[in-house]
């Protein structure tokens, strides 16, 4: 069947073999099946709910866009865009946010962590980030939306917003109700000196986890001092659940190579985490590295970087200027 695809990822820099296995693996391999049609979006609106450097923030869209077309998605196949380009965006995240009720965004459990203990001080645009993403996924009828675990959340807002919108104007089917893409194992890459935390852009800690942009010999380094415990690696699935910090490594190792834990653990059960940890760099860096390579050469060249973003956005307003047109003659504008 063919899908329609969209997703975004923030331009907030940074980008991480959580965001890789997450998220942008899958947007490569859906970017690969020609019977979809796939939009990737740098969500730079976003990027703004906290605050962003001016200059910092121009670079990151750049560099968001070149981790994209870097790990493998084809520009002239699929459609790459910034966000703040599309002016139907902010538009339809403003009539949502008129149709969402407040107990609905309450519930977000993001919104509670990224803003900490003084809510007070988090901006609004903060607490109403999800109906920005509804409004992005739902402008483009996407069928499929590939995202991480934490995302999940959001989605099924996304697809209750659709839901009461098309019930209360009495257009059944005008918003397409979206299903989320997100991976059964490993959708939750966890930081390299925590197996509580996930693995973050905002970690204080760069050892904390493989950045896109990392070099080899910062791979192999990261890897050597990833958190471990002192027991060989286990032969059964159920003893990982109290040694969070093996079950990620055996997790980052199962994904990057695309072959079950089980297998993972045949092969690495009763081991030590040296030989793990040895294997695993070397899967990473081969994988990652000519990834980092490619980003580094596309952030020099700017005027394609441009071009791509500038093309995307064109063929993005046009889709989404015909359904926010659609929505405001609904709504009775
Ligand atoms: P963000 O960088 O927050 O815009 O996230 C971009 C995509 O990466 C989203 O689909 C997230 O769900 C995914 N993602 C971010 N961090 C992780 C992680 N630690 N593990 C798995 N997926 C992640
Ligand atoms: N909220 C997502 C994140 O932080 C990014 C995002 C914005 C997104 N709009 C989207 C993801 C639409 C999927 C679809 O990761």
């Amino acid at each position: 069947m063919s899908k329609k695809i969209f997703s975004g990822v923030q331009p907030t820099g940074n980008l991480h073999l959580g965001n890789y296995l997450g998220a942008i693996k899958n947007f490569v391999d859906l970017n690969n099946d020609n019977q979809n049609e796939c939009i990737f979006c740098v969500v730079d609106l976003h990027a703004i709910t906290v605050k962003q450097e001016q200059d910092q923030l121009t670079n990151n869209i750049r560099e968001t866009a070149a981790t994209f077309i870097a790990s493998g998605i084809d520009p002239s196949k699929s459609i790459i865009f910034n966000q703040s380009k599309v002016h139907a965006h902010a538009e339809g995240s403003w009539i949502l946010s008129c149709m969402a009720p407040m107990g609905w965004l309450n519930r977000m459990t993001q919104f509670k962590e990224k803003a900490g203990k003084d809510k007070e001080k988090a901006s609004v645009g903060l607490y109403i980030y999800p109906i920005l993403m509804a409004s992005d996924i739902l402008l483009y009828d996407a069928t499929h939306v590939p995202v991480g675990e934490d995302q999940k959340q959001h989605l099924e807002l996304t697809r209750d917003i659709a839901q009461k919108f098309n019930k209360d104007f009495g257009c059944e089917d005008f918003l397409r109700v979206p299903e989320p893409l997100i991976k059964k194992n490993f959708s939750r890459i966890m930081s390299l000196k925590d197996g509580l935390k996930k693995m973050s852009k905002s970690d204080p800690s760069d050892l904390s986890r493989i950045n896109l942009t990392d070099t080899k010999d910062e791979i192999i380094n990261k890897i050597k001092k990833a958190k471990t415990d002192s027991l060989p690696i286990p032969n059964e699935y159920q003893e990982l659940n109290e040694r969070l910090e093996a079950k990620n490594l055996l997790g980052i190792y199962s994904s990057i190579l695309d072959q079950t834990l089980d297998k993972t653990l045949k092969e690495f059960g009763g081991k030590n985490f040296s030989d793990l940890k040895s294997q695993l760099a070397e899967v990473l860096s081969s994988k990652i590295s000519p990834i980092s390579d490619e980003i580094k050469k596309l952030i020099d060249d700017q005027n394609y970087l441009d071009k791509v973003l500038a093309e995307g956005a064109n063929k993005a307003e046009v889709i989404a200027g015909k359904k926010i047109k659609e929505m405001k003659k609904i709504i009775g504008f």
